[in-house]
């Protein structure tokens, strides 16, 4: 594909400015000559049609999920509904300040309230939080407000935090950030934790268990409210990383099992983009005993409407510039009141039947370590494909060529040679299908013809890339 630089041409043009409606300054009067340009910046001449082909086709580069099937396990990458960018795109939003005065900003703090307490019903939290930028923030926060915890209670020795070998990646990460030392715990034969297990781990030192809850197996960790009464027992909390909430809403309620602080991921579960789309949101739920320590503002409800409140002698202090990601919190509430409590429910659903349907599908052709129902995704491995050269990252790459993403390899560490899937429920039957049938097929030619897999992918804009060149020569210029 050309370079904008490449087809300029002088002279073309393709942008139209409004008629000035300032007063005209000499720039001379700002800025000191010597900061001043000699010669105009040599940017590219091109027409209107141009530059739109020039950005479609660039666009249509990179592969995303409105391109098609993404069952990118652990990222739940559904469909964002487009109703959430209109209403994230309302003028009366976008021309906000931050710094305006409370009363002229009644709306806007009522609406974060909502999605508040719309959060809260939905786990069994009476207290939420907005203010995390990320899942991985909401993690870092909620280690902050267990060190709090302790702190307040007098639990000086309590410096260590017990992480499943199952966790997401960013758990132990987010713990060491937060100042703990980070415990790993060999979850048992059915890919979860047992009170046993847990109890094995579990001396005066322990601050907390952070349990990803359904796990990066696609688990449901069953014995939950026993291993929160014995975190209780020795006063340790309950961190549950509720990231993969897709597979719960209107089924399991962490605040009533006795879990004290979860993370929400809103550009998970409540359809908010990931990334390069816009910022992320990661709220916290917690417990009574956690409340006192939320970040400041908190929103309260007076007799005068919605306020800010900064008085909270316990409070950590703030984790963000002001209050959050608003824009992602409309987009979450949106999708939140379009689906309404029965619509949530079924997402879930949808999203659990979505994976059962496939993993058992495919577990006569991968093997599947934990042969066991799953909740929202599940984990195939690509071992018995090794005798014939063929790893699990040549599967993924033949994928590719099938104009699919690939599911997430080599994650969880638990399971070798891993294919991590995670379909979501925004997928029609045929989709699956047609995953299916390309699984099967690439399972095939693994077998019969796997230079093709150790080749692909060949249909993509580039193709197979040196991946261990590109980490340790990392050149983002051109
Ligand atoms: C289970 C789980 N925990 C935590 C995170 C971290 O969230 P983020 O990427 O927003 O930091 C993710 C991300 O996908 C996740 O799947």
């Amino acid at each position: 594909m050309e370079l904008l630089k490449e087809i300029s041409r002088e002279g073309a043009k393709g942008f139209r400015l409004p008629p000035l409606d300032v007063e005209e300054v000499d720039i001379k009067n700002f800025f000191p000559e010597k900061f001043l340009r000699d010669n105009p910046p040599p940017l590219p001449e091109v027409s209107e049609p141009e530059v739109v082909r020039h950005f479609v086709n660039l666009s249509s580069l990179n592969y995303h999920v409105d391109r098609g099937f993404y069952p990118l396990g652990s990222c739940t990458m559904k469909y964002n509904p487009r109703i959430n960018e209109e209403m994230a795109s309302i003028e009366e939003f976008t021309n906000l300040h931050p710094l305006q005065p409370d009363d002229t900003v009644q709306g806007a703090l009522e609406l974060i309230y909502n999605l508040q307490d719309y959060l809260g019903k939905l786990t069994g939290f009476k207290h939420v939080s907005l203010h995390p930028a990320a899942g991985a923030h909401g993690e870092l926060l909620g280690l902050l407000l267990i060190r709090a915890y302790h702190k307040k209670h007098g639990n000086h020795h309590k410096k260590k935090i017990l992480i499943p070998d199952s966790a997401h990646g960013t758990n132990p990460a987010s713990c060491t950030r937060a100042g703990f030392v980070s415990v790993k715990v060999t979850s048992g034969e059915k890919g979860i934790l047992t009170p046993d297990i847990l109890e094995k781990y579990l001396d005066d030192e322990v601050a907390g268990l952070m349990l990803t809850n359904p796990n990066t197996l696609g688990l449901f960790e069953t014995y939950i409210v026993e291993m929160a009464e014995l975190l209780h027992e020795k006063d340790a909390l309950l961190y549950m990383d509720g990231a993969n909430l897709n597979a719960l809403m209107g089924y399991f309620y962490p605040g009533k099992a006795g879990v004290d602080i979860l993370h929400y991921n809103l550009h998970k579960t409540f359809s908010t983009p990931h990334g390069g789309g816009g910022p992320g949101g990661g709220g916290v739920g917690v417990s009574e005993r956690v409340e006192p320590f939320l970040p400041v503002p908190r929103i309260e409800k007076g007799e005068n409407g919605f306020y800010l409140d900064y008085n909270r002698p316990d409070s950590i202090g703030k984790i963000i510039s002001f209050y959050g990601h608003f824009n992602v919190m409309i987009k979450a509430l949106t999708y939140i009141l379009a689906n309404g409590p029965d619509g949530l429910k079924k997402v879930t659903e949808t999203a659990v039947i979505n994976a059962n349907y496939l993993m058992t599908q495919l577990k006569d052709t991968y093997n599947l370590p934990y042969d066991t129902t799953c909740m929202h995704e599940f984990v195939l491995s690509g071992n018995t494909f090794k005798k014939y050269g063929v790893r699990t990252l040549d599967i993924a790459k033949r994928i590719l060529d099938h104009n699919m993403h690939a599911p997430t390899i080599y994650f969880p560490l638990i399971v070798p040679e891993a294919l991590m899937i995670e379909p979501t429920e925004t997928e029609p039957r045929w989709v699956l299908d047609r995953f299916i049938s390309v699984m099967k097929k690439i399972a095939k030619e693994a077998e019969e013809e796997p230079e093709l897999l150790k080749k692909a992918p060949q249909n993509t804009p580039v193709k197979r890339l040196d991946e261990a060149k590109a980490v340790r020569e990392l050149d983002v210029h051109w």
